[in-house]
């Protein structure tokens, strides 16, 4: 039996070496780059200060017009992309450990199985930096050891989105950081530094790692989660005057009262205080100066890709964990409302076989770029667990866009303490992020769904139109229903005059979507 067995070993040998150089020169698995930026909405502007991504992303590739967050909170959105599961499939469902935000028991049962575990199975090489999940690096969460699985290269914030005075996971060994301009910056870029120093941030690091890459190596993810545009809104020190007279944007809702919505809404005080709307053209501006350095990075990285022979193969993806308010329906700033400035988010894609200068308005998703980044890296489909679909048919013009979906969800748990320090007319009302005139972004029954569908076409001609239907966990049962085709800024809410029979079946859809998993979620 021996020398036989042998034999068939060196046929083995034979065949394996004659086919391994022909194959690996034929096809090398792409690289991709996903940049995640923090707050930035997409309806106010907020991608307009970013002119070089759009030439090098936008324009090289597909910009979707109608990309969605599973929830207008950063936690509950960056467990979804994560995890490719809508907020009820994930558990994380605020900031809060006690929220599922990073917890050990997340850790233990979703992290396992977040994408970037399957990129390892993939033969990828692995590099994260900037802000993960709120709370990621805090005691209770396994502090700055914990390095979430799937990830070779780790350098991960410690807590919340901030620009100076951070503490930094590097590969699971804590470096602290204070507020030099030149070396603290979180997103800054690599300027004149070369060779980077050791305390180099997200820019420089990641210009590190792609000096080691080449096309001989493993494809590479590279994941790049800036703090901008997110408060303190701190701007690099190059940019700090820029943009002296913007304002917030005027239009649309800004300054309206809300009056035929949710209670927190109307709330809100019209007109506008002027100290509120000074501190809003402020923030504004921030926001916008922040994405400068944001834009710069990606510039770095697409010339570094150029000059390395490497922009061809890889993809590069751009998006934001959820949207943003100035000052619409009355509401000061922040996010957590069911409207589309704070549920809509820029997405844009270029790479290889992405046909470049479309724009699709189809309904897309975060929990769908789990899906994608695995169906770029060749697993051959998307893991049972994930809710998302890949959006890989988009990619090319050619190819007639078979999209199994066209209802998507949105789910948002109000946050809330108690009381709120300064305003004692909300002792024991459970809100939360109140203003300095008691103006609160979230409550307790700030707590709904929404489903967002495209209807049946009426004909050939006339498209389906997109409907947004909402409803609170409060004690009224509140809902709310727009047609985004009609009334782009939402202003009318169609449930207050709705027959019953029509809103059961909404409602019967939103209790179908927030049980849904997997399969079951594309209706
Ligand atoms: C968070 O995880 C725990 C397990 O520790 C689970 O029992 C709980 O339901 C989760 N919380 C939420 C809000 O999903
Ligand atoms: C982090 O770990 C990776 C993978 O082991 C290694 O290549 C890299 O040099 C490490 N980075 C730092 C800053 O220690
Ligand atoms: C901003 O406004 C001031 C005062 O109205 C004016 O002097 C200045 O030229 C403006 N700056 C820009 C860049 O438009
Ligand atoms: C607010 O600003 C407007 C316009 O600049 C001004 O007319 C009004 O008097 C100001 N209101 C207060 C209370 O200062
Ligand atoms: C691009 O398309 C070509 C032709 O269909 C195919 O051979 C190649 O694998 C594709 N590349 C990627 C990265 O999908
Ligand atoms: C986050 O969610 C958990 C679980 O529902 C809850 O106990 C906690 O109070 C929430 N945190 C805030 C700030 O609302």
């Amino acid at each position: 039996m021996a020398p036989y067995v042998f034999r068939i070993r060196i046929l083995w040998i034979t065949v394996l070496t004659l086919f391994i150089p022909v194959v690996s020169t034929k096809y090398r698995k792409p690289n991709i780059v996903f940049l995640l930026t923090d707050d930035q909405d997409v309806k106010l502007g907020g991608q307009t200060p970013m002119t070089k991504t759009k030439n090098l992303v936008g324009d090289k590739g597909i910009i979707f017009e109608n990309m969605y967050v599973s929830a207008p909170l950063c936690c509950p959105s960056r467990s979804s992309i994560l995890t490719g599961k809508y907020v009820h499939s994930n558990g994380a469902v605020n900031n809060s450990l006690t929220g599922n935000c990073s917890s050990p028991y997340w850790q233990r049962t979703q992290e396992v199985k977040a994408f970037p575990t399957y990129l390892k199975g993939q033969g990828y090489s692995t590099f994260f930096a900037g802000k993960y999940l709120n709370q990621y690096g805090t005691p209770m969460a396994g502090g700055v050891q914990h390095v979430p699985p799937g990830w070779d290269w780790w350098i991960g914030l410690v807590g919340n989105s901030k620009y100076y005075n951070y503490h930094l996971s590097v590969n699971g060994t804590l470096e602290v950081h204070k507020d030099d301009p030149k070396t603290d910056y979180l997103t800054d870029v690599i300027v004149s530094q070369s060779p980077p120093p050791l305390t180099d941030v997200i820019n420089r690091r990641a210009t590190s790692f792609l000096s080691l890459q080449n096309s001989d190596s493993a494809p590479f993810f590279m994941m790049l989660s800036t703090p901008a545009c997110h408060g303190p809104f701190t701007p690099a020190p190059k940019y700090q005057n820029n943009f002296p007279n913007k304002t917030a944007p005027r239009d649309g809702s800004y300054n309206k009262h809300g009056h035929d919505k949710h209670w927190l809404i109307q709330q809100a005080i019209t007109p506008l205080p002027n100290d509120t709307v000074k501190s809003e053209d402020q923030v504004f501006r921030n926001r916008w100066r922040t994405l400068l350095s944001v834009d710069d990075m990606m510039e770095n990285i697409v010339n570094i890709l150029q000059t390395k022979n490497l922009l061809e193969n890889t993809y590069i993806v751009f998006s934001s964990d959820n949207g943003f308010h100035l000052g619409q329906f009355s509401m000061p700033s922040d996010k957590r409302q069911l409207y589309e400035f704070d549920v809509r988010v820029p997405l844009m894609i270029r790479g290889p076989n992405v046909t470049a200068g479309r724009v699709v308005k189809e309904q897309v998703m975060n929990i769908d770029l789990a899906p994608t980044f695995l169906e770029m890296a060749g697993l051959p489909s998307t893991p049972g667990q994930m809710d998302g679909l890949s959006l890989a048919p988009f990619f090319s013009s050619a190819s007639n866009q078979t999209w199994g979906r066209s209802t998507i969800l949105v789910e948002h748990q109000g946050e809330y303490h108690e009381n709120t320090p300064g305003c004692p007319q909300f002792r024991r009302q459970n809100m939360a992020n109140c203003n300095n005139h008691c103006v609160c972004e979230d409550s307790w029954n700030n707590t709904y769904s929404c489903v967002i569908k495209r209807e049946s076409a009426v004909s050939p001609s006339q498209p389906g139109r997109r409907v947004k239907y909402c409803l609170f966990k409060d004690n009224q049962n509140f809902q709310e229903m727009y047609n985004l085709d009609m009334d782009p800024y939402e202003f009318k809410n169609l449930a207050v005059t709705l027959p019953e029979d029509k809103k059961k079946v909404y409602l019967n859809l939103i209790e179908h979507m927030e049980m849904c998993s997997g399969e079951s979620c594309h209706v």
